[in-house]
């Protein structure tokens, strides 16, 4: 059939006023159909985009209790489109008692009070739609919080009619837990219920219970809430801890992990060979997935994204079979990776040939759970990791914050607020260091809030923040607006194939092209001087990018790398 097409350019490029060297028409299936020579290339938003997560008590406060909220992030909206980022992720807004900061949900329909209104939600919608900016919330279906309406029912008696939306067991013979299960968090994951006289199972605190998924009334009422928010219009969910929705059906011991050390956290003890990633659970991500699609029908694409932390070859089913599952399954493999150029390659080349016909790749280095790319990597190399991160084939996810450089903060043991680091102290397990306040300017509290934030801001904020970063074409701010702007002008970058180069040492190339647009993108990993033989079509090529001021040395094919330097090069 003949796509029909409109010579409209979509708004989010209107109204942000870029200017691109290809045309843009909007074709009948709401993808995004680029043209740039004769060449044609079909990219919807998910693909093409950058997504930006944001940890909502974090980004702004609006109302000074010393909490970001939802019209905070209202507030910020033009900052973020001024970043040149695609799409948000806000991590749970639901009602919660915040056992877990959110991720213990006691009603998935409302918004918790700390960030504000259902009316405020939808606000915050508009005025994201309003700025061609897309909006993902996450979905928290693994389990609910202890104060959620169907497990007060379900602990009430063990012939409530909600008894089996959760995962009650009998005591082991000496009464003790029913299996060998620790929770994420630590200690045991089954929760004693003496007034009932059954366990339940949590694979986090004992303040969230999981659901029972193979109970079909849990779908029903779970697929619901997807209804409700899609209803609404947001463009689609992260999915929380995916791979752990189903467990083995009879509750076998996990085997022990003779690699464990103490220093990993209790969870490692053993190994969660059958209390995740279970085969059942495709049936569920796919069912998900046709709720998605059957909003994308009437407009651009819903995106699933799963967070799933396994192995590459346990990854890539999640993409889905002969049932689409979800469109991007998150890898996080640069989060841990060996920051080695060769390693990285082979990494980077592995994920690529492991992906199934038709998926598309997607990139990490952080997020509200993991250290900051800042503390891993160090400042030099975090500009380098940017660019990594905005070159390399498929979607980038950007944890807010990173793009002002910032790192692990110190949190004096008198302001730990995250139970993971409150259960198992002292081991840097837990999460606070990533989820400080964001810094906007030079004002009382970094202009994050009027009042005492709830975790304490990173020292050096007076000139850590947007406002003075803004002003400084050297800040690693500057370049990651630089990145995000080339993204945007160059298909070969946002869309484009991708092949690795040869090179030596510490330097890690890669070639993205798109029909004729060909760049090339060299990384020095390291901090000595490095040298590449670039490719003779690319030989004499003009920087369009560096990590750091100043032009990139090229004579002929040799294009030399100063310490920790990443550049791309684009012919004229
Ligand atoms: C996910 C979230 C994490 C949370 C856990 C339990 O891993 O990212 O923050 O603690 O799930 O919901």
């Amino acid at each position: 059939m003949r796509r029909q097409t409109r010579s409209i350019a979509p708004l989010w490029y209107l109204e942000r006023g870029f200017r691109v060297p290809i045309s843009l028409f909007k074709g009948a299936d709401h993808n995004f159909q680029y043209r740039h020579g004769s060449v044609h290339m079909i990219a919807p938003w998910w693909q093409a985009g950058v997504i930006y997560q944001i940890y909502p008590r974090s980004f702004q406060d609006s109302d000074g209790d010393g909490i970001g909220d939802l019209n905070g992030i209202v507030q910020r909206l033009d900052s973020l489109a001024a970043l040149g980022i695609d799409a948000i992720w806000i991590s749970p807004i639901y009602s919660s008692p915040m056992a877990d900061f959110g991720y213990d949900v006691a009603d998935y329909c409302d918004v918790d009070p700390r960030f504000g209104t259902l009316a405020d939600f939808d606000e915050l919608l508009a005025q994201a739609h309003a700025r061609g900016l897309k909006l993902l919330l996450d979905f928290v279906p693994n389990h609910t919080s202890d104060r959620h309406a169907w497990f007060v029912e379900s602990q009430a008696s063990r012939t409530n009619s909600r008894r089996d939306w959760y995962l009650w067991r009998d005591a082991a013979p000496d009464g003790g837990p029913p299996n060998n299960w620790i929770s994420d968090f630590g200690g045991s994951a089954w929760e004693w219920d003496g007034a009932t006289g059954q366990y339940y199972y949590h694979a986090f605190l004992r303040e969230q219970p999981d659901l029972n998924w193979r109970n079909p009334a849990v779908q029903v009422a779970m697929h619901d809430v997807l209804r409700f928010w899609f209803d609404r219009g947001v463009d689609g969910f992260r999915i929380d801890v995916l791979w752990h929705m189903i467990k083995a059906a009879d509750f076998p011991d996990n085997p022990p992990n003779p690699a464990w050390q103490p220093g990993m956290g209790e969870m490692h003890r053993v190994l969660q060979f059958h209390s995740a990633d279970q085969p059942e659970v495709h049936a569920i991500a796919a069912a998900m997935r046709d709720i998605a699609g059957g909003y994308s029908a009437t407009g651009d694409e819903r995106v699933l994204i799963g967070e799933i932390y396994l192995p590459v070859e346990r990854l890539m089913p999640y993409y889905g079979g002969e049932r689409a599952e979800v469109h991007l399954p998150f890898n996080f493999q640069l989060i841990d990776a060996p920051w080695e150029a060769r390693a990285l390659a082979r990494l980077i080349a592995d994920y690529e040939a492991a992906l199934p016909p038709g998926g598309w790749p997607n990139w990490v280095l952080g997020n509200h759970d993991r250290p900051r790319v800042a503390a891993k990597r160090g400042q030099a190399q975090a500009r380098v990791a940017a660019m990594l991160l905005l070159t390399l084939r498929g979607t980038p996810t950007l944890y807010y914050g990173d793009e002002l450089g910032l790192s692990d903060v110190a949190i004096p043991y008198e302001r730990v607020r995250d139970p993971r680091e409150l259960r198992e102290p002292g081991l840097g397990l837990g999460r606070d260091p990533v989820r400080t306040p964001m810094a906007w300017d030079a004002s009382e509290n970094a202009g994050f809030s009027t009042a005492r934030p709830w975790l304490p801001l990173h020292e050096d904020w007076p000139t850590r923040n947007v406002a003075v970063m803004a002003e400084d074409p050297a800040s690693i701010l500057a370049l990651y607006r630089q990145l995000l702007t080339a993204r945007r002008a160059h298909p070969a970058l946002a869309i484009g194939d991708f092949a690795l180069l040869d090179s030596a040492g510490d330097v890690l190339a890669y070639e993205r092209r798109q029909g004729a647009q060909r760049l090339v993108v060299a990384l020095n990993l390291g901090a000595q001087v490095q040298h590449l033989d670039l490719p003779d079509w690319a030989g004499g090529c003009p920087p369009l990018l560096s990590t750091i001021p100043g032009p990139a040395q090229i004579e002929g094919r040799a294009l030399r790398l100063r310490p920790n330097e990443g550049v791309i090069l684009a012919p004229a």
